[in-house]
């Protein structure tokens, strides 16, 4: 097992950062550290000599009224997983540490990308989420930087943005790590209930029913999973969509090729995602 260096402050995470020579990978998190992002520290630590973890709830991707307040804080086992896994450096700062002067005056625009499916329900959410990605590249530095497939959205606009404003870094997916049953895990999993967890289950289920019928074409694949999800209505579905993996627009009826069946679904109070790459055709 490696040593581990804790960093809160700039200072310290500049001195640390010094220190790793190698490559260097970064795995961005809000904490609440489950298996799926032990599973992109483990990927990191393959293709990387030193990985940093960076444990930051970020208020400015959050709106009034989201869940920043009862966002679950686990930072003492948090720390535990990022040491089995081998991590070298977690920066874990402060809001103050991050936005010294309080909510930036300039942030990245996500543009159309994000507006749509995500960025319809939480307007602003991409702006505040590439603001701290672009933030943390520049502090950590990192040839690489792991992100997940679970949140395709959110994948899909940082490799835009580090195209289109040449970032030096390299962007690695990483697939949806899932329970055993299918459930996609998330931070977000602890605000359920077991009876809310047996109607989360419907949206993997639904991703899974529309895959099978991914020979036969768009619309066979979303009535299929739209067929599962009305089976459920303690499922409140934002949106169910069979998109293209680039423009995120709604492929035709012809459409052959690469596409993201993409699901969002308010259960009880929690807003649950879930996606799953597919070939039609
Ligand atoms: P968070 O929700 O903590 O997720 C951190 C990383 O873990 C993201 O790249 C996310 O896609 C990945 N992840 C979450 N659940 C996963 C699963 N079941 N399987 C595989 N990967 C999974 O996403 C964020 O934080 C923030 O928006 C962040 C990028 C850190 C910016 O604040």
């Amino acid at each position: 097992m490696t040593d581990l260096t804790i960093a809160h402050s700039r200072e310290e995470l500049a001195a640390a950062r010094r220190e790793l020579a190698g490559t260097v990978g970064v795995t961005m998190t809000m904490g609440a550290l489950h298996s799926g992002h032990a599973e992109l520290i483990k990927q990191a630590r393959e293709q990387v000599d030193h990985v940093i973890v960076t444990i930051f709830l970020n208020p400015l991707q959050f709106a009034q009224g989201e869940d920043l307040s009862r966002y679950p804080r686990t930072f003492e086992s948090d720390v535990e997983i990022c040491r089995e896994y081998g991590a070298q450096l977690v920066f874990a700062p402060s809001p103050d540490v991050v936005y010294p002067e309080g909510e930036p005056g300039i942030r990245v625009a996500a543009g159309p990308l994000g507006s749509v499916l995500e960025g319809a329900s939480r307007p602003g959410h991409f702006d505040g989420v590439l603001t701290v990605v672009a933030k943390l590249l520049h502090l950590t530095q990192p040839d690489k930087a792991f992100f997940g497939q679970k949140d395709a959205q959110q994948l899909l606009l940082i490799r835009r943005m580090v195209r289109d404003l040449d970032f030096p870094v390299e962007i690695v997916p990483v697939a949806t790590v899932r329970e055993g049953d299918g459930l996609a895990l998330s931070s977000r999993n602890t605000y359920l209930s077991d009876a809310d967890r047996d109607v989360a289950l419907s949206l993997s289920t639904a991703l899974k029913a529309g895959a099978a019928m991914a020979e036969t074409g768009p619309a066979a694949i979303r009535r299929a999973a739209r067929d599962v999800l009305v089976r459920e209505p303690l499922a409140i579905v934002d949106y169910l969509v069979l998109v293209h993996p680039t423009t995120l627009e709604q492929v035709p009826e012809w459409y052959r090729g690469p596409a993201l069946l993409a699901v969002a679904a308010k259960v009880g109070t929690t807003r649950l995602i879930d996606n799953l790459p597919l070939v039609v055709g």
